[in-house]
């Protein structure tokens, strides 16, 4: 075991590619310790699903080292039955599409697949499962089928699904999409809650306006796939440049009163106007 006992994630010089020559990842430098609350930003395919993939033990780098936990984490490694365990007990994800992580064939099932992979008694199975299904209001759902579900429901599902485990770590992958508007409340709320309560939570997402209240510490990939920030998050949002080059706020070029002004569009800091 690692002697820094607080160091739950250690990524050196990760590169990872699907496809020969098409990397999604460069030489990623990346370490998230225990209660830290994370968001990773990024444009579209910058490589935040892949990133997260990584420390969730679905990919492994092509280049580099992932360590969790202390211990080098490598496909052989997750195939032996306890340290899978072990790993898997700790560490869960939500995916950005529900329709991938959804598989059982009632809701019920699906939250309570988790706990049973844990050996947890059954009283204590039923007790989480019904927990999860109310704290996110899908109690109704309970009978239903997965795939039949609406967009949102299938999300929350998804949720419930991971909650049910009690990991230390979790990994969301745009968590607010496709959430009606009350959902995204409680969920910012959740989540502030689980980072009171200790957890380690890393979030991908686009949503610059929520992530002061998610994440104390903002990491960007740049459009070459490599980290171009890490740090505080308030710092971070400051640096406009950075935002701009990294395509997560865009300038906006328009008249007004016969002069060309730009606008640079972003939610949580609202209009800059240059003249
Ligand atoms: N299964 C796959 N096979 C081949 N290439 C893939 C695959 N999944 C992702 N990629 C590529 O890897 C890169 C990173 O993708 P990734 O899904 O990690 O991006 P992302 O930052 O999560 O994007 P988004 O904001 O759209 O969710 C992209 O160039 C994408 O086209
Ligand atoms: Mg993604």
């Amino acid at each position: 075991m690692n002697p820094n006992h607080d160091l739950i994630f250690d990524l050196r010089q990760v590169n990872f590619s699907y496809i020969e020559e098409q990397p999604a990842l460069q030489s990623i430098d990346l370490q998230v310790c225990r209660g830290e609350s994370v968001a990773i930003l990024g444009a579209n395919g910058c490589g935040k699903s892949t990133l997260l993939s990584i420390m969730d033990g679905l990919l492994f780098p092509t280049k580099g080292s992932f360590e969790a936990y202390g211990n080098l984490i490598t496909e052989s490694k997750l195939a032996r039955e306890e340290f899978a365990r072990f790993f898997r007990s700790r560490v869960a994800f939500v995916f950005q599409n529900p329709d991938v992580q959804l598989f059982c064939p009632t809701v019920l099932e699906e939250v309570s697949f988790g706990p049973l992979q844990l050996d947890l008694p059954k009283e204590e199975i039923e007790r989480r499962s019904h927990e999860v299904l109310s704290l996110l209001g899908i109690g109704h759902l309970a009978d239903r089928a997965p795939f039949n579900l609406s967009g949102g429901e299938k999300k929350k599902v998804a949720i419930a699904s991971v909650l049910s485990m009690n990991p230390e770590v979790l990994l969301l992958d745009e968590p607010g999409n496709g959430l009606d508007p009350r959902t995204q409340a409680w969920l910012i709320e959740f989540a502030q809650q689980l980072r009171e309560a200790g957890k380690t939570i890393v979030t991908a997402t686009h949503d610059l306006s929520i992530v002061d209240e998610i994440a104390d510490r903002i990491i960007i990939l740049d459009e070459n796939h490599r980290l171009a920030a890490d740090g505080p998050t308030s710092e971070v949002l400051r640096d406009q440049e950075l935002l701009l080059k990294a395509n997560l706020i865009h300038e906006h070029y328009h008249h007004h009163n016969g002069m060309l002004h730009s606008h640079r569009h972003s939610h949580i800091i609202g209009h800059r106007h240059e003249h």
